[in-house]
């Protein structure tokens, strides 16, 4: 006799690509797929209804999933969060309750790369402010001290957590003939950030020697406001600093005076704290700062394969696997709990 067809209920808390969604659409265990369709992200209240009785759910950065959630739905065993960071979930509480939590690395390593170096370029030859003042109508001639900005070639990179898309952000900097300096919160670089050169230094080190500085930690208690007004007021003046991982990794109040003051350069942020920021804001408002909206992962490649890794670890766990982009490998399943 053949087994039962399990009979699952999975969430999906946004239309993410349909490469995912084709995965849990054409599994025979999940007879319940709730997909939520707007384009803005459901409030608490309505990301607790979409999830009651799911046993596995993708979630977005956007959602929070904390203790209450976890017990809200005891039957919930899988979180696979559509982002390689996974802030939003607390990773410590879906463990004590045998939660797998999932994310999906390496998929947008290369676009979030290719973006930070865009901001850093950008940043450096103020091509916001260029196109600015040409669709202002205000390019009269030839200036020869016209929007002038720096140079790459020789100049110092320093990577804020050389992991793997610092790794990448640095080796495209040796395309430009750049020094590599690199901190990480163990004080070691990985085998591959050595090969193409980077020199592992101190926080303070990095900021007071480099001209570019790229961050790349994930958020958490150590890495909150990592950069505040006395790191910034130890990068060179002529620095520009960018930010693809998370906003509150930076001071942003600390950011918006280092920039009106002129004690950096420019900032090119794809992440703020909070997201959205307002078009009133006054970094939005800062012509030395180019803010994006968290657009690092948004290529057509890494979103399919955010997709289906986030849809592929969903469905492993509730097939009693342990996939390879789980973060809390400790997590063991017991069953469903008991209500608390
Ligand atoms: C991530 O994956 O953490 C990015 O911030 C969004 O893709």
């Amino acid at each position: 006799m053949t087994p039962p067809v399990a009979r699952l209920t999975v969430a999906v808390t946004r239309m993410v690509p349909e490469a995912g969604l084709e995965l849990l659409r054409s599994s025979p265990e999940i007879t319940d797929l709730r997909i939520w369709p707007e384009e803005l992200p459901p409030t608490p209240d309505q990301l607790a209804e979409l999830l009651q009785g799911c046993d596995g759910v993708v979630t977005l950065l956007s959602d929070r999933v904390d203790s209450e959630t976890l017990d809200r739905e005891p039957q919930l065993r899988v979180v696979a969060n559509y982002a390689v960071g996974y802030d939003n979930i607390d990773v410590s509480a879906a463990t004590e309750r045998g939660v797998a939590v999932c994310n999906t690395p390496d998929a947008l390593t290369h676009a979030t790369a290719d973006l930070a170096f865009a901001l850093l370029m950008a940043s450096a030859r103020r091509l916001v402010e260029a196109a600015d003042y040409v669709r202002a109508g205000q390019w009269r001639t030839w200036g020869p001290q016209l929007l002038l900005g720096q140079e790459f070639h020789g100049r110092t990179l320093g990577i804020i957590g050389p992991g793997r898309i610092g790794t990448e952000v640095a080796r495209r900097g040796t395309g430009f003939g750049m020094r590599l300096l690199g901190w990480s919160r163990s004080g070691r670089l990985s085998d591959e950030a050595k090969s193409i050169g980077m020199t592992a230094v101190d926080l303070d080190d990095l900021l007071t020697r480099s001209d570019f500085v790229s961050i790349h930690v994930p958020l958490g208690d150590e890495t909150r406001h990592l950069i505040g007004a006395r790191e910034l007021g130890l990068m060179k003046p002529t620095a520009i600093l960018v930010n693809t991982a998370r906003g509150p990794v930076v001071d942003q109040v600390a950011l918006v005076q280092a920039l009106a003051a002129g004690t950096i350069a420019g900032a090119g942020l794809d992440v703020t704290d909070p997201e959205p920021l307002a078009a009133d804001h006054p970094l939005v408002r800062e012509p030395r700062a180019i803010v994006v909206p968290h657009i690092g992962s948004a290529t057509v490649a890494a979103r399919d394969e955010m997709a289906r890794m986030a849809a592929g670890a969903v469905l492993a766990v509730l097939r009693g696997e342990r996939p390879s982009n789980q973060v809390n490998g400790e997590a063991v399943w017991l069953g469903v709990r008991p209500s608390r």
